[in-house]
């Protein structure tokens, strides 16, 4: 069923690009979701509709006044019903593919974005959940929220094409990807490996296991921590 996406930002314009390009316009198109940005200027008080001020004990920056994000939040909630509402900050829950695969089975999303040094943390607990997409802090939450829509967005059933496209994919298996290759056969004096011109697809998925598994231990070792292993992996592992 459709489901709406909705970020609410002092700069909506910079959602423009992401709505209308690649995989999130198509699933705007296809009829999957519905994706607007909210100026949330929209509800400020005053002539010169002031979103931010002076943090309260003192200190550098400035901090986002609660009152446009609370009467924001508590409109978008009116009109997306049952819809979460997730803001992004740096101090939030860290995002990783099994959270996207939760998400998009949600509703859709309201997406809260802040600027400055931060929202005041009363509207920032208005939220369901408050998300950080990694330990560095970005100058706002708008680019923040793309990446979570992107991932979430090209998970939901039909957006891909592929279906299963998106579970066989890295992280979903907890590994990272196996090597991609397409034409030429031969480039720069670089040939693709033979087995995977052999048409024999057993081999071809144990090599690409092989590979996945090689390539996690060598570039990302962290991943294999805690991560137990398939007889098929472990058969792999001991050749
Ligand atoms: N806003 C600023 N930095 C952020 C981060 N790393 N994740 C989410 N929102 C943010």
């Amino acid at each position: 069923s459709l489901q709406h996406y909705a970020a609410l930002s002092i700069f909506p314009e910079m959602f423009d690009g992401f709505w209308s390009t690649g995989m999130v316009r198509r699933a705007i198109m296809g009829g999957f979701i519905t994706g607007r940005a909210v100026d949330l200027r929209a509800f400020a008080e005053g002539v010169h509709k002031v979103t931010d001020d002076k943090p309260y004990g003192g200190g550098c920056g400035m901090v986002m006044k609660p009152e446009p994000l609370m009467k924001g939040i508590a409109h978008l909630r009116a009109e997306m019903p049952g819809v979460p509402v997730l803001a992004m900050t740096p101090q939030g829950q860290p995002f990783t593919q099994s959270l996207a695969e939760d998400l998009a089975r949600e509703k859709g999303m309201i997406m809260v974005c802040g600027r400055y040094e931060g929202m005041d943390e009363r509207a920032c607990i208005k939220a369901d959940m408050e998300l950080s997409i990694g330990d560095y802090v970005l100058t706002g939450g708008e680019l923040a929220a793309m990446v979570v829509m992107d991932a979430v967005i090209r998970l939901i059933p039909g957006v891909l094409g592929g279906e299963e496209s998106a579970e066989k994919e890295s992280f979903s298996e907890g590994l990272i990807e196996y090597a991609h290759y397409t034409r030429p056969p031969v480039y720069e004096g670089m040939a693709v490996p033979d087995v995977l011109l052999s048409g024999n697809h057993k081999a071809i998925a144990s090599w690409r296991l092989e590979t996945s598994l090689k390539r996690t231990f060598l570039k990302r070792p962290d991943l294999l921590e805690d991560r137990s292993f398939s007889r098929e992996e472990r058969s792999i592992l001991q050749k």
